[in-house]
């Protein structure tokens, strides 16, 4: 498989990794429903679908949840420390590391999923034609599109302010984050804290930039790789969900 450079941000590395899970879960993110309700979105547009890849599926949180529904899951993540939370998380599942701009696998799935708005990372139209174009590369005939977007500009709330308290596995961990409008992205600085018993306190940041993709820049992206789209309001975060059929 082959990677071209990285994309803006890439990020997700190291002790940012190893705090996603018990940040995210502890904000409430419930990858046990959104599985089930993907499972379920899935069976209603391919009935007999027996196949799913994850695309930058991060620590593989969905894919543990999704393993059971389906005969056979696969993920691919760009970040090595994500995808080796992933293949600890999912021992038997394979998780390639790879680039959602020109990953090729040898098979073909009945679904492709993309969640969590890891689609922003693509810079700009041409980036996001290519991923499409390689989820549609890797769908069997029948087969399924889902990608959960980033937020629309009409939708984007510039200086949004996000903060939480998270208490895990002996760790209390507080994170705030701050978005701001950049350059028709998101540019979103995000600060942790963490806290242990006898340790020193430890203090971590990233940027993201996650472009703010109309609503028709995806569907032209979709129309590109030949498939069908429609947008369903809602979805896991309030962000809706594109689900994409074979034309
Ligand atoms: C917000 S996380 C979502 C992870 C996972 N899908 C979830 O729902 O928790 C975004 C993920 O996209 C991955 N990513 C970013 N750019 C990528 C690319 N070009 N190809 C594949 N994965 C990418 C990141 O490494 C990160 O794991």
């Amino acid at each position: 498989m082959t990677t071209t450079e990285a994309p803006a941000n890439s990020g997700y590395a190291g002790g940012v990794a190893r705090l996603y899970d018990l940040v995210h879960q502890g904000k409430g993110k419930d990858y046990a429903r959104e599985a089930t309700d993907l499972a379920a979105l899935i069976a209603s547009r391919a009935p007999g679908a027996r196949s799913l890849l994850d695309v930058a599926c991060g620590t593989g949180l969905h894919l543990e949840h999704l393993n059971g529904a389906f005969d056979r899951v696969e993920g691919v993540e760009f970040s090595s420390d994500m995808r080796d939370i992933a293949v600890r998380r999912n021992p038997n599942v394979p998780v390639h590391l790879g680039d959602m701009r020109d990953f090729t696998l040898d098979t073909a799935f009945s679904a492709v999923t993309c969640m969590f708005s890891s689609i922003g990372h693509m810079r700009d139209q041409a980036e996001l034609d290519a991923a499409l174009a390689r989820f549609a590369a890797h769908l069997e005939p029948g087969g399924v599109v889902v990608v959960e977007p980033w937020w629309f500009p009409a939708t984007f709330t510039p200086g949004f302010v996000g903060a939480s308290i998270t208490e895990a596995e002996g760790k209390t961990i507080s994170r705030v984050s701050h978005s701001r409008l950049e350059s028709g992205a998101t540019r979103i600085d995000v600060h942790y804290l963490i806290a242990e018993p006898g340790q020193d306190i430890t203090h971590l940041s990233e940027t993201h930039l996650i472009t703010l993709f109309t609503r028709d820049a995806y569907e032209r992206a979709f129309a590109r790789a030949g498939l069908a789209v429609e947008f369903q309001e809602g979805g896991p975060s309030g962000r809706g969900l594109f689900i994409g059929t074979r034309e």
